[in-house]
């Protein structure tokens, strides 16, 4: 199957909101899984399930841009997901590649920035040019920020802040009462980006798997059985409208979240 959609490109207009914007979660997170299981079932190479998913992948940011959320972020490669063999490896790679290239034009045309989280330098050459390529020439889009965590793992994020924040101690740019909940966010790969509101996991697995650590503390989740490459922008939407429904109380009681609005 072609990565590209029929070769159609959409634009999507200014103000042609689905929902009403209120309670709308600012940044959306997905741990996309179950690619290997969708293709294993249908008697299908592995690999055929994560072409099928970039479909599901265009979709879902499509639907966001069109509902007005700003930041998504996208569990694309963990660092635990070395492990897999060279052959599925190549063939991510090669996947991804090929959706940065056939989609460039629609971020263009819909103001989306790209941005990739995760140790990047471990990707090959060709990934890293093309990779730096679209977020240099998309680097002024304001609409909505698409970050792919790609090599990423939360555990090795929060090392690296760790290291970063001792070797300020060491240099004595910083003092230890100055390591604040503020300044540990502001020294991760998402310093720039407010936590994820919603966090989606397909295919049914009630697990993290080392994904946003530090920056989930709060997150709403949603779990749904629905496997990767089927998670269209239907499904898309009744996560939405499932987030829109909960009350957020951040460890107060509902009459004081009710008092406060
Ligand atoms: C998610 O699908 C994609 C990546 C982790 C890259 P999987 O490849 O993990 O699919 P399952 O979990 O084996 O079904
Ligand atoms: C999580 O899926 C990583 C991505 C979606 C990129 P995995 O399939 O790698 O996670 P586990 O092994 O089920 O925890
Ligand atoms: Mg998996």
């Amino acid at each position: 199957m072609p990565l590209q959609a029929s070769g159609e490109k959409r634009i999507i207009s200014e103000g042609k909101k689905l929902t009403d914007p209120q309670k709308l979660p600012e940044h959306v997170a997905i741990i996309m899984d179950g690619n290997g299981r969708w293709a294993r079932r249908r008697g299908m190479d592995r690999v055929r399930g994560h072409r099928v998913g970039a479909e599901s992948v265009r979709e879902v940011v499509r639907a966001s841009r069109e509902l007005g959320i700003h930041w998504l972020t996208l569990y694309a490669f963990s660092e635990e997901n070395w492990k897999r063999s060279k052959f599925e490896i190549r063939a991510l790679m090669k996947l991804l590649r090929q959706f940065l290239k056939s989609e460039l034009e629609e971020m263009l045309q819909n103001g989306i920035r790209l941005q990739a989280i995760g140790r990047i330098t471990k990707l090959d050459a060709k990934t890293r040019e093309i990779l730096a390529d679209t977020i240099e020439k998309t680097a002024k889009n304001r609409e909505m920020v698409l970050t792919l965590a790609l090599s990423y793992g939360g555990r090795q994020e929060i090392l690296d802040a760790f290291r970063s924040l001792a070797s300020q101690i060491q240099e004595q740019t910083l003092a230890p009462e100055e390591i604040t909940e503020e300044a540990i966010s502001r020294s991760l790969y998402t310093s720039s980006m407010p936590d994820p509101d919603l966090l989606i996991r397909t295919s049914g697995e009630y697990r993290v798997s080392n994904f946003l650590l530090w920056q989930i503390a709060y997150a709403e989740m949603y779990v749904t059985p629905t496997l990767w490459p089927d998670f269209r922008k239907e499904e898309f939407l009744c996560a939405i409208e499932d987030y829109r429904k909960r009350e957020r109380r951040f460890g107060a009681t509902s009459e004081q979240v009710a008092s406060k609005a």
